[in-house]
This record gives C-alpha cells, structure tokens and sequence, in this order.
C-alpha cells in the first residue's frame, strides 16, 4: 500500500460537536485513521463574525497540512457554512464540508424543513441556499440557537434549563409544521434526548454526519485514497484544555482519551 493511503484524515470542530462525525467515521469506516482537533480556546464559533472563522480554519488547515492529513472534513457546520469556499482553492488536500450532504438528505423525504444551527450558520443561510437548489419546492425555516453550545460544552444536557430553551427555540418551527429538522449544528446530536421529548413523533430527524460519511466515503474512492487496513487510534488534540476536552468528551466515546494540547500559528490573512 503506497504512503498516502495510511495517513489519517483530519477532522475539527470547535469542541465536542464533531465527535457526532467521528462516531459516523467509526461506524462507517472503521479502517480510517483520524486527527481530531477541537478549538475550544476559541469555542463558541457560531456568534463570531465571518473573518474569525475564516482566520481560525486557515489556521488548523495549516496545522493539518504539517501533520501530513491525506483529507480534512469541517466536522463544523459554522465552519462549512462561512469559509469552505474559501479555503478550498489554498490546499492541495480535499476539503469536505458537511452542510451539503444534509441538505441532499432532507429533501429526500422533507418539503417543510426545519433547520436549528449556530447564529451564523443560520443567518449564512447556507442551508436554505443548499435544500432550494435540491429541490425549488421545499419550504425552509432556519433557527439560531446561540445558548444551546456553551450548555453542550458545560455539561448541562439533562439541566431542566437546556429543555426550557429547547423548546423556545423549537416553537417556531413547530408552527410552522415542518416534516423534517435538521441538526445543523455538529454539538445537536448530542441533545437528542432532549429534543426527541419536544417533537412530535411525525418529525424526522436529519443528522447530516451520517450523510456527510458517505460522501467522505465515494471521495476516498474515487480519489484512491481509501485505507483497507486496520485504522491507527484516534489521535486527540486541543486548543484549549485537554483535560476538559477529555472528561466531557468520555461519555461520548465510552473511554476517556488521551489529549494533546496544541498553539497553532498565526498566518497571515489574505
Ligand atoms: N459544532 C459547530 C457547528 O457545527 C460549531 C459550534 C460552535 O462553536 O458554535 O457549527
């Protein structure tokens, strides 16, 4: 098997929201071996501006290139939202955002499409954009819900609080009468106890990770890239502080993992 097909695939998030996509991984493709890289110095991105988050991915793409990544996947809905089409042209790996996959997968079945996501992935409206141009005739309705990853990342799923602000955030969509809600948001998954309580059961829940694993599959493909051997472990690393990372992120991978903390460097703006 030649180098390149060994190396790991990059995946990052701000914090815990792409833990969602490497269970997919996992799951799907257990024979990949991965790089995680949570930002949680920088956490949340969803109420940051649009230079921020471009800034910050150029930033871990750099890092990931050092790292000799055969791939890298935004497991961050904020990210794919504001800065996938930028960064796409500077590196010569592919880039993989996840908005589009979920988009394809809701209208499979979805004309009245609920969208809960960051502030800024709300307002990109990225997701309206990417469900019209599958189907002109979906209706779609996008809701920022700014509290609901600082409450992930606190550890406060099962606080009565997280339900309260679910279900104000859920309201409107539940007016509306949407078929279909996607989390789009790679923390949401994480709330789905919580959000299965509020909806009602005609509801289908989209979790673009599953979606986007697919993808990530045919890309592999189709570019020769696929690793048919036994997958290296995860490697973990952070921003912010490791231990943190590590402890909420146990109940997740039902193992508490080793994790690095790293600076990235500063580039220089275009
Ligand atoms: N999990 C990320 C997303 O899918 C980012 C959340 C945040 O840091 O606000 O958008």
């Amino acid at each position: 098997m030649q180098e390149i097909q060994r190396r790991p695939i990059g995946v990052f998030d701000s914090g815990v929201g792409g833990l969602t996509v490497l269970r997919e991984l996992n799951r799907q493709l257990p024979e990949e071996s991965i790089l995680y890289f949570a930002d949680t110095a920088r956490l949340p991105y969803g109420t940051r501006s649009a230079e921020e988050i471009l800034q910050f991915v150029r930033e871990i793409l750099h890092w990931m290139r050092e790292r000799e990544v055969k791939m890298v996947i935004m497991a961050c809905n904020t990210s794919s939202a504001l800065a996938l089409e930028a960064v796409r042209q500077e590196f010569d790996f592919p880039i993989l955002g996840i908005i589009l996959p979920g988009a394809r997968a809701a209208v499979r079945t979805g004309r009245r499409i609920g969208v809960i996501a960051t502030p800024a992935t709300a307002a990109s409206h990225a997701y309206q954009q990417a469900i019209l141009e599958a189907n002109p005739e979906a209706r779609v309705w996008e809701v920022g819900c700014p509290e609901f990853v600082p409450l992930i990342e606190s550890n406060r799923i099962r606080d009565p609080y997280t339900q309260q602000v679910a279900r104000q955030y859920l309201q409107p969509l539940l007016d509306r009468q949407i078929d279909t809600l996607i989390y789009g948001c790679t923390h949401y998954p994480h709330l789905e106890p919580v959000l299965k309580k509020l909806l009602p059961r005609s509801v289908r829940l989209v979790d673009p990770a599953q979606w986007l694993v697919r993808a990530i599959d045919r890309e592999l493909e189709l570019m020769g890239l696929k690793h048919l051997k036994t997958a290296l472990p995860t490697q973990f690393y952070t921003s912010g502080c490791p231990q943190d990372f590590a402890s909420l992120s146990q109940q997740w991978l039902g193992r508490l993992p080793e994790v690095e903390q790293i600076q990235l460097a500063s580039v220089p703006a275009t």
